[in-house]
């Protein structure tokens, strides 16, 4: 027996941005474990090799009922995002779900010695790439019944509600994501279409690898002493909202660790 939530996601088709790593890998894993029996799956990012072992493990995980189509998609390049939809096979391009999932925070810099280049890359993925991707999938949903349907679920951060020293760009960019997708959601509401923002707190992925360059030992140590999220719990968040019965809109999630309180505010085991 399935249970609603997998009756109201069967024969969806998702695209998640970001599907290579962290929550936007889990997010994947959670729609097709959900809804194995019949689910279409468009999982972009960057590492198109990582994709396709994504899509490999899931198809040995939940079997055939789930169809995955790997993309390689950078969304801070605005030509790649207006090529995307028609590059879709036909069976992908009727688009039920769009998780905005793609971003990543550089350095811990503060004005005025943030690299120029970081503060182009943050915002071109975590901001223009957001909005070109909603925009591009727009048109598929506003073309149905009602004034138009489908989802659209914003991965925001604790970082656009509280501004923290050290991440001035980051927070900017997730505070514009939350302005952008507040303001799509009135913008849209003689439709069915539905805007919904999750900001994590302290998640660990690769995400802090990302933001020191790539050296593990800084990003462990912004783990030291603390019980973070996984990736698994916030992908939980994900599918909860786009399972929800089409009335009902969960506009805004926010999900700490328990020993998390705010940006800053983490209680530390010695
Ligand atoms: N981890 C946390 O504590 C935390 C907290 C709050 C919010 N978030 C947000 O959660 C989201 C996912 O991050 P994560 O923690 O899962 O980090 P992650 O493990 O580093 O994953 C980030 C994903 O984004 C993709 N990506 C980065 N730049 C891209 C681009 N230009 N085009 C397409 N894909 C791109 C990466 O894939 P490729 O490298 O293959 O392109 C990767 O799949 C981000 O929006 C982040 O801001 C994270």
């Amino acid at each position: 027996m399935s249970s609603a939530v997998s009756k109201r996601l069967a024969g969806k088709t998702v695209v998640i941005t970001g599907a290579s790593s962290g929550i936007g890998r889990a997010t994947a894993f959670e729609f097709a474990r959900t809804a194995p029996q019949n689910l279409k799956l468009v999982l972009t990012a960057r590492r198109i090799d990582t994709l396709k072992e994504v899509a490999a493990d899931i198809a040995k995980e939940v079997g055939d009922g789930v169809r995955v189509h790997p993309v390689q998609l950078d969304v801070s390049k605005p030509e790649q995002v207006r090529g995307f939809v028609g590059g879709l096979p036909e069976e992908f391009r009727d688009v039920d779900v769009l998780v905005n999932n793609a971003g990543l925070v550089k350095g811990v810099a503060k004005a005025p010695e943030i690299a120029e280049e970081d503060l182009n890359v943050m915002f071109a993925t975590n901001v223009t790439g957001l909005i070109n991707m909603t925009q591009a999938i727009m048109p598929i949903y506003l073309k149905r019944p009602n004034g138009g349907s489908g989802d659209i679920i914003n991965i925001g951060s604790i970082a656009g509600r509280e501004p923290y020293v050290g991440g001035s760009i980051y927070c900017a960019t997730k505070a514009a994501v939350r302005s952008f997708t507040d303001s799509l959601r009135k913008e849209l509401i003689a439709s069915r279409i539905r805007v919904m923002e999750i900001d994590p707190g302290q998640v660990e992925t690769e995400f802090s690898v990302v933001r020191f360059y790539g050296d593990k030992s800084k990003a462990d140590a912004v783990y030291a002493g603390c019980d973070p999220l996984t990736p698994d719990d916030i992908a939980e968040v994900v599918v909860f909202v786009a399972g929800r019965k089409e009335n009902i809109v969960v506009a805004d999630t926010l999900v700490y660790p328990s020993h998390q309180g705010g940006a800053g505010a983490l209680h530390r085991k010695s």
